[in-house]
Formats: structure tokens, sequence, C-alpha cells
């Protein structure tokens, strides 16, 4: 079996490609810090695959444990989620986000560099596009000037990537930019685990529905979509996972130094009022919420042109809005039980 490193394997979206990877025959070894996620995610993930997927708990930026972990292992490749993602805190405390989110990076490459791994998936997102002139929106549509210090980290590592790329190393590197990544495995035993008060909206949906919450605020409804709400792109996390196994196979037919950069969506656009309206039909709930003003930087709307991921990776999303919103759900009550 192969090796891929999985840096914050613990987290949310990595804990899912965890599965997906071993599914497709791939021994996937974690590196965390488990700055926000919790253990409870590696007993998840044993229930799910029956197996103890090796662990290196450390900061991806200590380059003496990634050497170690290197030098342990040997690795085919690496899928690099390992970084801060709260927009909000990124612009009040931006250093934290640069140094986390980019110096990761670097040490990371130095030592594939060094160890002669050439294969890496980056998660990148939609937030490099902004609000789109054009939608849906293409990978070659030029990005904007980010919004957040987080967004700006995105635009940077891609920026890295491509100029190690350039630099003629043996690194080939594709960066998903991802929509918005909803929903939780099937089973309910892993899923979004958001410490505090989510910024996310269906966090905050599923925490509402469950009575954590007392309301949901509706930022705006009257915006220029078909309701007036904000539309974004939902894909469910176990599709999103299985595009960075897409990815892997990728690029192990590529000749080093190669680099692409691959939307995951769906090619569907949703307002927050069909999200509310779809959790209403599979929680068979009334949701409390109410309108707000909106919220200053908001993109209004943005979705993915999927073509070139459908075509290139062979990639399409399989699963709609209700189902991921029925296992987030599931997920929550999950949650709520242990509690
Ligand atoms: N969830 C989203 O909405 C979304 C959208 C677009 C892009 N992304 C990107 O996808 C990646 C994964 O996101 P997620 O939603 O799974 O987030 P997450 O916070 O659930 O997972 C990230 C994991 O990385 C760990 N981590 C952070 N810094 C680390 C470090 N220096 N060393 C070791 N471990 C570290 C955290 O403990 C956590 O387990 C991130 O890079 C994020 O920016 C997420």
């Amino acid at each position: 079996m192969e090796n891929i490193l999985i840096t914050g394997g613990a987290g949310y979206i990595g804990s899912h490609t965890a599965v997906a990877l071993l599914e497709a025959g791939y021994q996937p070894i974690i590196i965390d810090d488990f700055s926000n996620s919790e253990k409870s995610a590696l007993e998840g993930l044993k229930k799910i695959t029956g197996q103890d997927i090796a662990c290196y708990e450390g900061d991806c930026n200590d380059a003496a444990l990634m050497e170690r972990i290197f030098t342990e292992n040997k690795l085919s490749g690496v899928i690099h989620f390992a970084a801060f993602k709260a927009v909000g805190e990124s612009s009040m405390l931006p250093l934290k986000y640069y140094h986390n989110n980019i110096s990761s990076l670097v040490v990371l490459l130095e030592t594939m560099n060094k160890h002669n791994v050439e294969n890496l998936v980056f998660s990148s997102s939609c937030t490099v596009y902004g609000q789109p002139d054009k939608l849906p929106v293409k990978e070659s549509t030029p990005r904007k000037k980010a919004e957040s210090p987080y967004g700006n980290t995105k635009k940077i590592c891609e920026d890295i990537l491509v100029d190690q790329v350039n630099s003629k190393v043996a690194l080939s590197a594709i960066a998903l930019r991802y929509f918005n990544p909803i929903g939780a495995h099937t089973s309910s035993e892993i899923g979004e685990l958001p410490l505090g008060v989510p910024s996310n909206l269906v966090p905050f949906v599923t925490q509402t529905g469950v009575g954590i919450r007392e309301e949901l605020t509706v930022f705006g409804d009257d915006y220029d979509t078909p309701d007036g709400t904000c539309v974004r792109d939902y894909i469910h996390v176990m599709d999103l996972a299985e595009a960075h196994v897409k990815a892997i196979s990728h690029l192990k037919e590529k000749k080093a130094p190669f680099y692409d950069i691959f939307n995951v969506g769906t090619g569907n656009g949703n307002t927050v009022m069909d999200v509310i309206k779809a959790f209403e039909k599979v929680s068979g709930k009334p949701l409390n919420y109410k309108i707000g003003p909106r919220r200053p930087g908001d993109v209004v709307k943005v979705w993915a042109d999927t073509a070139k991921i459908n075509d290139e990776l062979n990639w399409k999303a399989r699963f709609n809005l209700e189902e991921a919103l029925r296992d987030s759900w599931n997920w929550q009550l999950a949650l709520s039980k242990k509690q």
C-alpha cells in the first residue's frame, strides 16, 4: 500500500479524506496538532475503517518532526490540509494565519524536496475568486484581491506552489479550490467540530435545530439573487474527500514539475433560504431564524464551473443539498447524544 501523509488529518475534511484514501487502497498517515480538532476523530476513523490510522501529534511547522515523519515512512504523496481557517479571526490575528498557513507549506515543501516526495495536493478555496464578475466561476477566472488575511494565505500558498514548480524541482502539485463543504460521514462517526460559535452557515443551522443556539440570523435578504439571500455551492464532504483521491491518482500519472488547479463544487448555487428549507425538510422541524442586515464583506453569489474536474479527474459530486444536510443533521444529533 502506498503511504499518503495527511496534514491536518484529524480535522473535518482531512478525516473524511483518510477514509476515502483507505477505501481506494492507500494507507493514510496523519499529522495533526489538534489545534482545531479532537482525538475523538481518530476513534471515529477507527470505527469506520476498523484500523488504527497512524497519527503523529505535532505541528507541521516543526521541521524536526516533519523530518522524522519523512524518515520513518516511505511516502508517495502528501495532502496538506493543516491550516487555520476562521476568516473573521484572521482579520484580528493576521500573523497567526500568515505564520501557520504559509510557514507550514514552506516547511512541508522543503521536507518533500529533501526526501524526493513529489506529489502534493493542497487545500485551496473559492475565496481566492472573491465576487467573480461572471458565474459559474472557472479555474481560469482571475483571482481577486483577498477579502481577509485567511483568503490571502490561500492566494500566497498557491503562488508559492507555482514558484516552486517553476524552479524545476521535482514537484507535482494540485491546488483544489473547495467551494462550501458541508455534511458528514454517513455513519455519523466523523464530521465537522466547530469550536465556539460556528462562523459557517450549516453548523449554525444544525446547532440552532438542536437548541444549542437560540436563533439563526440570515445576513441580508435584499441581494440580487432568486430570493434575496446569498448563494453558495454546497458540497458534501464525502464527495470532496473523493476528489482528493482522484487528485492523488492524477498526480501519479504526471511527470514533475507539474501544477494544476481544480474547482471542487457541485456546479449548483443554493441560497441561504434553500438551505433553511432543505434543513427543515430533512429534520422535520421548523428552524428559528430571522432576517438581519447584510454582513460586510460577504460575497453575494458564487458557484463552480466543474467541467474541468469532471473531465480531467473523472470526478463528479454525487450527493445533493438535502442529502448533505441530512448527514450534517445526523452528525449533530450524534454529537449531542455524546455530550
Ligand atoms: N471547511 C471549509 O469551509 C474550507 C473551505 C475551503 C478551504 N478549506 C481548507 O481546507 C483545509 C482543511 O479544512 P477543515 O475544514 O478540515 O479544517 P479543520 O480545522 O477541521 O482541519 C484542519 C486541521 O489541521 C490541524 N492543524 C492546523 N494547523 C496545524 C499545524 N500547524 N500542524 C498540524 N496540524 C494543524 C487542526 O488541528 C485541524 O485538525 C484548510 O486548509 C482550510 O483552509 C476549508
